[in-house]
């Protein structure tokens, strides 16, 4: 039993990435930080990172049989445009949460639609890397009471 944790493209790019909006924290950092959560309560914690559609396509359908329990995942851009990654959800039938670090509602309009939010358990926007661990702590608790 195990949970994904899936970083879509750019998000290698933490720490240095625009700051003012995504903050000082690496991806190392989250993962790290998430994987100590894991740790904590006996679930471990795979780590993904893709600036390819396809890969994460690819990457999810392998989740279907792969011990996966609960997935998070922060999609980036593709969140605003990738059908083909709803429908590898849809075809992997394992829950998951979106997160995002910045509040997609209060930025452009573009970022304000998600393909992904309405077959989510749940969203978290706008609580910076801290919504990763946030998602996490329900993660955890899901896989305690499954
Ligand atoms: C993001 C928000 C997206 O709109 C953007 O394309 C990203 C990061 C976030 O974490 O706030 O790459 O998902």
């Amino acid at each position: 039993m195990s949970v994904l944790l899936i970083n879509g493209p750019n998000l290698n790019m933490l720490g240095t990435r625009q700051p003012e909006i995504y903050g000082s924290t690496t991806l190392a950092d989250v993962e790290a930080a998430v994987r100590a959560q894991g740790e904590a309560a006996g679930v471990s914690v795979e780590c993904f990172q893709s600036n390819y559609e396809g890969a994460i396509v690819e990457r999810l359908h392998a989740a279907r049989t792969d011990g996966t329990a609960f997935i998070i995942i922060n999609p980036g851009a593709f969140t605003h445009t990738s059908v083909a990654i709803r429908d590898a959800f849809a075809a992997a039938e394992v829950p998951f949460a979106e997160v995002h670090i910045s509040n997609v509602h209060k930025r452009e309009p573009f970022r304000h639609h998600s393909y992904l939010s309405d077959i989510a358990v749940g969203v978290m926007a706008g609580f910076g890397t801290l919504g990763y661990n946030l998602a996490m702590t329900f993660a955890l608790q899901e896989l305690k009471t499954a």
